[in-house]
């Protein structure tokens, strides 16, 4: 009699156990990595950039916006071996801000933004400089990242942090075009 209670006794602690454990691996599953509103900006000119932020995005539970010229580049504007080209010229002169096609329409609202890039001359596009300066980024989290042919992120952070004096600007860093949504996680969360 006593050895039935105890079986008895013993497998409802065990169900008690395991519908617990089942319980909280559901609200893991469904729980985001931050309770902070977080935003990745990004600007693409072929695409590689783009992929690695609507990953992020969704990892990190994210709104996603693209920073789009108001005058696309063309092949013939990317062309970084033409000195004379639009990408070259724009390049040379710090103080260029090509104009966004549109622009974001409530950015308070966000406490941490991840912000990016392709890699161009070693640092961030023009129209990035063109973001930063478009908002108040006062309190904020500014995280870059970058997509590029071999080349770190670089000073960007530093020409970012200018451009936002009073946010707190993260070194950022240059992500494979491959990166893994686990990696991106990882990476992610030491800055949430
Ligand atoms: C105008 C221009 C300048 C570039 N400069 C660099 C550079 O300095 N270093 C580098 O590694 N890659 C450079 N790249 C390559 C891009 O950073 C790389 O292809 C990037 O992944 C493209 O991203 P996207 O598809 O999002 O535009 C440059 C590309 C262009 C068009």
């Amino acid at each position: 009699m006593k050895k039935g209670l105890f079986i008895v006794f013993t497998g409802l602690v065990l169900m008690c156990i395991l519908a617990v454990s089942v319980g909280v691996s559901t609200k893991a599953e469904g729980t985001s990595m931050t309770e902070k509103k977080v935003l990745v900006a990004y600007f693409s000119a072929t695409g590689v950039t783009k992929k690695v932020a609507e990953r992020l995005a969704k990892v990190t539970k994210a709104d996603l916006f693209e920073i789009k010229p108001a005058k696309p580049y063309t092949d013939a504007d990317l062309d970084w071996m033409n000195e004379q080209s639009r990408s070259s010229v724009e390049m040379k002169d710090k103080s260029c801000r090509p104009e966004m096609a549109s622009k974001l329409k409530d950015i308070s609202k966000y406490e941490v933004v991840f912000v990016g890039f392709p890699v161009w001359w070693y640092r961030e596009p023009s129209i990035i400089d063109t973001f930063i300066e478009a908002y108040d980024f006062s309190g904020k989290t500014i995280v870059p990242f970058a997509t590029s042919g071999g080349s770190p992120i670089g000073d960007s952070w530093e020409n970012i942090q200018e451009l936002a004096p009073n946010a707190k600007v993260f070194r950022g860093k240059c992500l494979p075009a491959n990166v893994t949504e686990d990696s991106l996680k990882t990476w992610a969360a030491e800055h949430l």
